[in-house]
């Protein structure tokens, strides 16, 4: 075994992806790599929605998708970072005051303890604190500071973003992963790691909107000054369209799925009117012709209204007028083409494809797929975390460096 190994594991609602990567330094110890080894995935079973609802048919999967990976790796691993999402996940802010000490200059500890204040809210039984994210800080009168460290004051106050998630969802979650045989590194709300694999730090900063169309859900974040500043699921993604197919050109969603991604275009301009595809028909071995157009028209409503949706909520957190990056799209359900045709039009702002890929090496071509932007950026979280690797892992000056590169590429 390896010891410096990094894995990402993503159970989504219909795939589960897994993601094993090494983390190698190079001689001046600055620039290390992260290298994808291999990638796996499966069928996700056993999952309704974000839920667990057969921990048997989701362990199957988890080993599926790792087997893969480490057979293309050629490693094997017994620890993975997890990712959670979905409407299960809620997020408040929450504030709290210090009293600098008496030197009057701001240190770490100050930084710490106010963090602790904020994070000190009241949580229901039912729910876990997953992420305490500062938004900024106030120093005496002065607002909006990232980084209070070091500045003169005597009243320290925080800002943070709470990210809460259901007990029950998450042990069923855990209990699939362990019952697979591995070992939980840490649990993550699955966008911020998305982010990480296909957002810039520029991005981030002036303000965009990530919308993960998935399977079952489609999660909505926004980040601004860097931060992540608003969540949200709707509980409508691929899925959803690929029954509207069904229905509406009468076949099994088998077969809608299959003429989805063969000939499926969410923008119903971008085809030729006239051009016609094979489907099966109403009885055994039967063909019938049906126009792209038609099936394209279907795809492009439900895409437009889940899109619609994403747009309210965002409008809604009051973060639409202050999105300057625009909306980035990933998930499985942006591989649609024109799936960005289609969200230029409902958010009126610039919109490009997030597909991971970028400041990885080795096999990184094999995750250049927006669906498995999640489960690669679980890996980018788990080396920005100085997450342990299986076996010996590595030592805190090497994650260090590794974050402050990280910070300097992004
Ligand atoms: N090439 C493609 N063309 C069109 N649709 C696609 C393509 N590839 C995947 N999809 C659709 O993407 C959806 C799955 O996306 P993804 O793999 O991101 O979801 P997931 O992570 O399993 O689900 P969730 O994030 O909701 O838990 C499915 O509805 C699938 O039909
Ligand atoms: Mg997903």
């Amino acid at each position: 075994m390896r010891p410096n190994l990094v894995t990402g594991l993503d159970i989504g609602s219909t795939k589960t992806c897994a993601v094993i990567a090494e983390v190698v330094s190079d001689v001046t110890g600055h620039q290390p790599t992260i290298k994808i080894l291999g990638v796996g995935a499966a069928r996700t079973g056993g999952m309704r929605r974000d839920v667990v609802t057969d921990i048997e048919g989701t362990m199957n999967s988890v080993k599926g998708a790792v087997k893969e990976a480490e057979l293309m790796a050629g490693v094997t691993v017994d620890r993975v970072w997890v990712g959670t999402a979905g409407e299960h996940v809620h997020a408040t802010t929450s504030t709290g005051v210090v009293a600098v000490g008496s030197d009057r200059e701001i240190r770490d500890n100050d930084v710490r303890r106010v963090h602790e204040v904020a994070r000190a809210v009241a949580i229901p039984a039912d729910r876990e604190l997953l992420h305490v994210i500062p938004q900024q800080y106030t120093v005496d009168a002065q607002r909006g500071i990232r980084d209070p460290v070091g500045m003169a004051g005597t009243r320290l106050e925080a800002e943070v973003y709470i990210v809460t998630s259901s007990i029950t969802v998450n042990q069923n979650l855990a209990k699939a992963v362990t019952r697979a045989g591995y070992k939980i590194d840490g649990l993550v709300y699955a966008p911020l790691a998305t982010a990480l694999a296909v957002l810039s730090e520029d991005e981030k900063d002036v303000g965009v909107a990530l919308v993960d169309i998935g399977g079952a859900n489609t999660d909505v974040v926004v980040f601004r000054n860097g931060e992540l500043r608003h969540l949200s699921s709707i509980p409508w993604g691929g899925s959803v369209v690929t029954n509207d197919l069904a229905k509406g050109l009468s076949i099994t969603f088998a077969e809608a799925e299959r003429a989805k991604e063969r000939y499926g275009v969410a923008f119903a301009q971008l085809v030729d009117p006239r051009e016609t595809v094979e489907l099966p028909g109403p009885g055994p071995g039967t063909k019938r012709e049906v126009t792209r157009e038609l099936i394209a028209h279907i795809i492009e409503q439900r895409v437009d209204e889940i899109l619609g949706l994403a747009l309210r909520e965002i409008e809604h957190a009051g973060e639409l007028a202050r999105l300057g990056a625009g909306v980035v799209l990933t998930g499985g359900g942006a591989a649609l083409g024109g799936a960005s045709d289609v969200a230029q039009s409902v958010f009126g702002l610039p919109v490009r494809l997030g597909t991971p890929g970028e400041g990885l090496a080795g096999l990184a071509d094999s995750v250049r797929r927006p669906q498995f932007a999640t489960a690669a950026g679980l890996v980018l979280y788990a080396v920005q975390q100085g997450g342990a690797g299986s076996g010996a892992g590595f030592g805190e000056g090497f994650f260090g460096r590794i974050l402050a590169w990280l910070k300097e590429f992004f």
